[in-house]
């Protein structure tokens, strides 16, 4: 294996979904996918629920996705000045989600991060960053081996839906606080007297408050959780569902804040390419169109309600099913048990991750659900057997 720790992308390593070991039963790459379907290295078919770390909203190959694509590649791809299809892209955002005054494009979530610390740091001035959830693995908001100190000593990370230590952290740390970013569900929704809490809190100490909608954007909602639990953000960032699993991400807020960019230097070769921009553009007209966030909100409480059978049907195995419908996953009292139920769960034809989270999408169909509840009840009954 040419490939240092076996994959590119941590969590998408068979072992995160199966546990070690190398057995050809199971998949291990994946040769086709499309709507809620994945074939792997000997073309057996799957019904998906990794849907590519929840980066496929609509499906994998939607075909208006697709079509636009096409149509940007025989434009030619990137050229030596913006896209024309940039421009429009953040109008059209702005008009959806009307606290993106101002946009800058990126290609990932964590840059996307880095990029609102940055302009957290050049509008406050000050340096100190809190956190509430995962934001991506570069030094900003990592606390991995290799990270130095002295980076470390510049985040610190929130209890999610802890509206005292929220308080308590933030005043505590004011003067010093340049953003404070948040996933807007970890595991569950907010609760108003959080987001309150962070809302008024920052605007107290005079820090900026960013929602990290990498995950819940083009999914709870299409603004993600600012427009599902109505509190607006200082700077918002969304990826993943954005473009419908091409690579795309876009930071975005106040234009006071976003304003920030000609003080500083927030520049990728390839931010703006019209490929990515072009599946934007397509999935966010999908978006609007089909009423995507109901679908994924009827075909999710059915996982979800069903997983919460599970649970209770399997409470040896199982603790709960964590999440909001859109989101959610089965944990288990012990990881090895999670892997025994996702093999068994594959050798069946389901694909279902035993840790946070498994993603519905436009292409699940209430069919879908019931199968996958089914193969779940099985896989369990296998794994207590
Ligand atoms: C909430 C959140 N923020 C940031 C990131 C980082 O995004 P990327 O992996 O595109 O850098 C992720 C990725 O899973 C995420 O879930």
């Amino acid at each position: 294996m040419t490939i240092a720790g076996g994959s590119s992308t941590g969590s998408k390593r068979p072992a995160s979904w199966f546990g070690a070991g190398d057995d050809p039963a199971l998949p291990a790459t994946v040769a086709w996918c499309g709507g809620a379907r994945v074939r792997d290295q000997a073309g057996r078919e799957y019904l998906d629920f990794g849907m590519s770390l929840g980066a496929v909203v609509l499906g994998y190959g939607h075909p208006a996705v697709t079509a636009a694509v096409r149509a940007a590649i025989d434009h030619g791809g990137p050229g030596p000045f913006p896209a024309e299809s940039e421009a429009a892209l953040a109008e059209e955002l702005a008009a959806a989600i009307p606290w993106l005054e101002r946009v800058r494009f990126l290609k990932t979530g964590a840059e996307a991060i880095a990029a609102a610390i940055r302009l957290a740091r050049v509008h406050t001035g000050r340096d100190l960053v809190i956190g509430c959830g995962y934001h991506g693995w570069l030094d900003g908001t990592s606390d991995a081996t290799g990270v130095p100190a002295a980076v470390r000593g510049l985040y610190r990370t929130i209890p999610f839906n802890d509206e005292t230590a929220a308080r308590t952290i933030i005043r505590e740390h004011g003067n010093a606080l340049a953003i404070v970013i948040v996933e807007p569900v970890v595991d569950g929704p907010p609760s108003a007297g959080w987001l309150a809490a962070l809302r008024e809190e920052t605007s107290r100490v005079g820090a900026l408050l960013a929602f990290d909608e990498i995950k819940t954007g083009f999914r709870v909602a299409l603004g993600g959780g600012a427009e599902r639990w109505g509190v607006v953000p200082d700077l918002a960032a969304y990826g993943k569902g954005l473009a419908n699993g091409f690579p795309l991400a876009v930071l975005g807020g106040r234009a006071d804040v976003m304003a920030g960019v000609d003080r500083t230097w927030i520049s990728s070769t390839l931010a703006g390419e019209p490929i990515a921009v072009a599946a934007a553009r397509a999935t966010l007209a999908i978006f609007v169109r089909d009423a995507v966030p109901d679908h994924l909100a009827a075909v999710g409480d059915r996982l979800q309600g069903g997983l919460r059978a599970l649970a209770r049907r399997f409470p040896d195995l199982v603790t709960g099913a964590p999440g909001v419908p859109e989101m959610c996953y089965l944990r288990y009292h012990a990881v090895e048990t999670g892997q025994r139920v996702a093999r068994a769960a594959a050798r069946r034809g389901l694909l279902f991750k035993p840790t946070g989270y498994d993603f519905v999408s436009l292409a699940h169909s209430a069919a879908d659900i019931d199968r996958a509840i089914d193969i779940l009840g099985e896989s369990l009954s296998e794994a207590r057997g």
